[in-house]
């Protein structure tokens, strides 16, 4: 009698201990990309699968925004480390060219925004809903009382905003906060990301951003046009790629000034080697990057992160390929030279359909 109990006792522990196995091994799987990896089971999806995954994702997540699952925590934390442990090994290798900063210049620190208070530090990287984050930091800050109360013109005027560049503190300030502060900034596929800027830029007429389209543009065309008899219709994605994959571009972006900031790589805007980035969100996830950016920088009672138009955040092919088209194969693995880093740091597929 004893002994049968005994053995059933044995056999509930060796259930017990595969189902923690099992477990385990799924969660510890690791995709190629280094953020394809999903809920439990669910592991490496083709491209069209994780679109409905994340749209579930999201929709469960606005319906019960209190209620964040133990499990699906755990599970952010392994995927923002594996993102940092493969950051960190591609900052390693030297292969890559140049990724590090000598010392984190003047020009990073005019792109890293401080929320004392908070103990706060956020890289702006153009393009990839750094407004929002500003909106965000601003309450913070304490200048405004909601994000809704921030008017448009104000978000980007720092004498106004309460909103500090890291450059404005002394070198000994810049390092404290750079020691102990939470670190954060988002990323986004490297060519959509240019794509966007074109578009932003160059193709709708920014009404109080005139420079692009009247000084910058001009400029690159007279430099980068293959075909000169080709003379209007403004700038072309193929004109642009042609600059942006020069390795002499520093030439022009000399003359461009600080507007450089909307194509310029990660690695330029905000030296991924060299500062410890806490954690580093990804545009396409941004769904559940925001609220775990909040969550880990302690503010997630303060404030949320604004609602985030369906369908805006996922990568589009169609779209990369679409504009690709026109640009010659050289041109394009010419480009891919420039921005491999920030592919690779942030484990983002190289995109050989391109090529
Ligand atoms: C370094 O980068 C190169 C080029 O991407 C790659 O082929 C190589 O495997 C990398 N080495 C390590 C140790 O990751
Ligand atoms: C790498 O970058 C640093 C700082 O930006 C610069 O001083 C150095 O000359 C660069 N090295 C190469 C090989 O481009
Ligand atoms: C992807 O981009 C194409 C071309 O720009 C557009 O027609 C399509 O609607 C986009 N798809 C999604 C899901 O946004």
């Amino acid at each position: 009698m004893h002994h049968r109990w005994l053995l059933l006792l044995a056999c509930f522990w060796v259930l017990f201990m595969l189902m923690v196995a099992s477990k385990f091994i799924t969660l510890t799987m690791k995709s190629p990309e280094g953020y394809g990896v999903r809920q439990g089971s669910q592991t490496i999806l083709p491209e069209v699968e994780k679109i409905t995954v994340t749209e579930g994702k999201k929709l469960q997540i606005e319906s019960q925004p209190s209620a964040e699952p133990q499990k699906s925590m755990s599970h952010l934390d392994l995927i923002h480390k594996e993102r940092l442990e493969l950051l960190q090994t591609v900052c390693r290798n030297g292969s890559l060219g140049n990724l590090s900063h000598a010392i984190i210049s003047k020009f990073v620190l005019d792109r890293i925004f401080v929320s004392d208070k908070h103990k706060i530090l956020f890289c702006q990287t153009p393009k990839v809903g750094n407004t929002q984050w500003k909106k965000v930091l601003i309450v913070l800050n304490g200048a405004f009382s909601s994000i809704e109360d921030i008017p448009e013109n104000i978000v980007h005027d720092h004498d106004k905003n309460g909103l500090p560049r890291l450059s404005s503190y002394s070198i000994s300030d810049v390092h404290k906060r750079l020691n102990s502060y939470f670190k954060f900034f988002i990323v986004r596929d490297p060519f959509e990301r240019l794509i966007s800027a074109y578009k932003d830029k160059f193709v709708h007429n920014p009404r109080f951003e005139p420079w692009y389209k009247h000084n910058i543009a001009p400029v690159i065309i007279r430099k980068y046009r293959k075909d000169r008899s080709e003379t209007k219709g403004g700038l072309q994605f193929q004109d642009f790629v042609r600059y942006l994959g020069d390795p002499n571009h520093k030439f022009l972006d000399l003359q461009f000034g600080d507007h450089i900031i909307h194509w310029i790589t990660y690695v330029e805007l905000c030296a991924p080697c060299e500062i410890n980035y806490n954690v580093i969100g990804h545009h396409e996830t941004l769904e559940e990057d925001a609220p775990y950016i909040l969550k880990k920088a302690g503010i997630d009672r303060l404030v949320s992160y604004p609602p985030i138009p369906p369908g805006i955040t996922h990568y589009n092919k169609t779209k990369v390929e679409q504009y690709f088209s026109k640009v010659s194969k050289r041109d394009i693995r010419r480009l891919y030279e420039r921005y491999e880093g920030d592919f690779k740091l942030f484990g983002y597929k190289e995109p050989t359909f391109l090529f």
